[in-house]
């Protein structure tokens, strides 16, 4: 699928992925439209490091109607979603709405408005506590153990049961942890938050050493999913975008330490529950990216690295 002169619709685009990926479909010669409903947010959508213009919308997925923001657009990126898998947990109606009726909402929408090609952010945690690490795209069951995980194998199913009654070109991406300047949430912006209260001692969900999980740079996100886009010409194909290794939390911890010159932090466990941070929480996950590698990408950085150039833009503020 083609980048260069096309109109891309990104939902969500006003949030950290979206802040990643709109200027880089500006580079490579799209013109972009923002939805979102965070209005603070969208006012600080600027133009891109090319200066085009961005296109913003301020709209909710769940309700508002979509023909307007559609209208001129030939290709949908589709990142609006509750993405905090903790949260989720406590808030399931509220995550179903924003991550399974908004998307059915969108493709019933898409079909109106005649666009054919869409990409959608799945989740590692798709996979649940799989048998086979690093996993492999076509590991099945997906038994997700978090809500949010469940949402997003809904969200996979529609795109799937719609491409089988409307023509659609389709890529799903199941992103491991992503980390970057910018991040709105998750464990390194958690860590990031509390040594600037206080860089003596650091609170972290679940028993030493924690999860061990792989975390992608969100360069090398971005990175991958242009690949992806580009390497796909019809039909729905799902691809797994990760590091090439995993970390715990414990190793992820002092990263975050290294990374905010913070030195001689006490941890504090909160001791976590079922061996996770939280219920729901996944304990071992590194994804199998030879598919996407086939199609010419590489991961630039490995988890720790991630982890330490996301942390050292957050404390900075940065956006990068
Ligand atoms: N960040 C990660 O580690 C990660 C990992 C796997 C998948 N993903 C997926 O990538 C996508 C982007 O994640 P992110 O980290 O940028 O999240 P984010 O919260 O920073 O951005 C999501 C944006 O969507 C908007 N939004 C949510 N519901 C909406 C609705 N109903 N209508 C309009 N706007 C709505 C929010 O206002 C927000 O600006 C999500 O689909 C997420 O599930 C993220």
């Amino acid at each position: 699928m083609q980048i260069e002169g096309e109109r891309f619709l990104v939902t969500g685009g006003a949030g950290f992925l979206g802040r990643h990926l709109v200027p880089a479909l500006q580079r490579r010669g799209a013109s972009v439209v923002v939805l979102d409903r965070d209005a603070d947010r969208l006012k600080t959508v600027g133009a891109s490091s090319s200066g085009a213009p961005v296109t913003t919308v301020r709209a909710d997925l769940r309700s508002d109607g979509l023909g307007p923001a559609l209208r001129g657009c030939s290709a949908v990126f589709h990142l609006a979603a509750n993405p905090d898998v903790r949260q989720g947990e406590q808030r399931t109606r509220e995550v179903f709405e924003d991550n399974v009726l908004a998307t059915a909402r969108l493709l019933d929408a898409i079909q109106d408005a005649g666009i054919t090609r869409f990409a959608f952010p799945s989740t590692s945690t798709v996979y649940g506590e799989a048998t086979i690490v690093p996993t492999p795209e076509d590991y099945s069951p997906l038994a997700p153990t978090s809500v949010y995980g469940s949402t997003k194998v809904a969200g996979e199913g529609l795109i799937h049961g719609f491409a089988s009654r409307h023509p659609l070109t389709a890529i799903i991406l199941r992103l491991a942890n992503v980390v970057g300047g910018g991040a709105t949430h998750g464990v390194v912006y958690d860590l990031v938050r509390k040594l600037s209260d206080d860089a003596r001692e650091l609170e972290i969900l679940g028993r030493d050493p924690g999860t061990r999980k792989s975390y992608v740079h969100v360069d090398d996100v971005v990175e991958g999913w242009m690949h992806a886009w580009s390497s796909v010409k019809e039909g729905v194909e799902t691809f797994n975008v990760g590091s090439e290794d995993a970390i715990t939390v414990r190793e992820l911890a002092d990263q975050v330490c290294t990374a905010v010159g913070a030195h001689n932090v006490t941890y504090r466990w909160t001791g976590g529950v079922d061996g996770g941070g939280w219920k729901g929480d996944v304990k071992t996950m590194a994804l199998a990216i030879d598919r996407l590698k086939a199609r010419g990408w590489r991961p630039r950085h490995g988890s720790a690295q991630s982890v330490l150039l996301a942390a050292k833009s957050l404390a900075s503020g940065g956006a990068k």
